[in-house]
């Protein structure tokens, strides 16, 4: 695939501000067209950084759903869970139904948990939006550089990740693909070589989900130039 539509911005918190903005119209759209808005939530700094954003918003929250595109196999509590994080970041702070917000369940285990959630992602494609963060090696979500999964699988377990914690579970490239819209939130100079190296055509995983709709939202520091 060639490189996404791209956007630069000054720095992270104006990247968060911006994408705060497009998941907002995102889910008036949605809600308006069909009743639900359907989002996926990243872990990372720059995310964070947007869900404090959309907290502090008005929004249709009791029509939204939320998935989560990837887990580390931590307790339930464990702050580094990305759950964790939305949770203290955004889901706590707004009337979302607690039933609404879908959970992995990685306290279980990679493979319990994976199975599991993808009888979930299966009730709920075609998502409204996904956000993905990018790692310095070009992995997204839990999707790392060197791993092999089952491309037809909707989640996968992910064991020997080589950003801690080694256990994890992800939504597949498959299912991170399968939305009307795709945000990319990619922050900080670590960022040059991936983008460097996805833009030149190499094979990472962040280059392989290749949905339609997609938006690189990046600070002047990622961008190579
Ligand atoms: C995780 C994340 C991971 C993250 C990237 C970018 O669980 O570790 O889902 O894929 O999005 O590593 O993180 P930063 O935005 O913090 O650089």
């Amino acid at each position: 695939m060639s490189f996404p539509e791209y956007e630069i911005f000054p720095d992270g918190q104006a990247v968060a501000a911006s994408a705060c903005e497009r998941i907002l119209a995102a889910a008036e759209q949605a809600i308006s067209d069909h009743g639900t808005f359907k989002i996926v939530l990243a872990g990372g700094t720059t995310p964070e950084a947007c869900y404090r954003a959309l907290a502090d918003s008005d929004s249709d929250w009791v029509n939204w759903h939320v998935y989560i595109g990837d887990e580390r196999c931590l307790p339930v509590d464990e702050p580094d869970r990305n759950s964790v994080m939305a949770a203290r970041s955004l889901t706590s702070h707004v009337p979302i139904p607690s039933s609404q917000v879908y959970l992995i369940p990685a306290e279980q285990g990679a493979e319990p948990a994976a199975k599991a959630y993808a009888d979930v992602v299966a009730g709920a494609l075609p998502f409204d939006m996904v956000l993905l963060g990018m790692g310095e090696d070009g992995h997204t979500a839990s999707l790392f550089p060197g791993h092999s999964h089952d491309e037809s699988a909707l989640t996968h377990a992910v064991h020997n990740a080589p950003k801690p914690p080694p256990d994890r579970v992800s939504l597949s490239a498959k299912s991170l693909a399968n939305t009307r819209k795709l945000l990319m939130l990619i922050t900080g100079t670590g960022k040059q070589e991936p983008l460097t190296r996805w833009r030149a055509g190499e094979n990472l995983p962040i280059a392989t989900i290749n949905a339609e709709n997609t938006l690189v939202m990046l600070d002047e520091a990622a961008w190579p130039e």
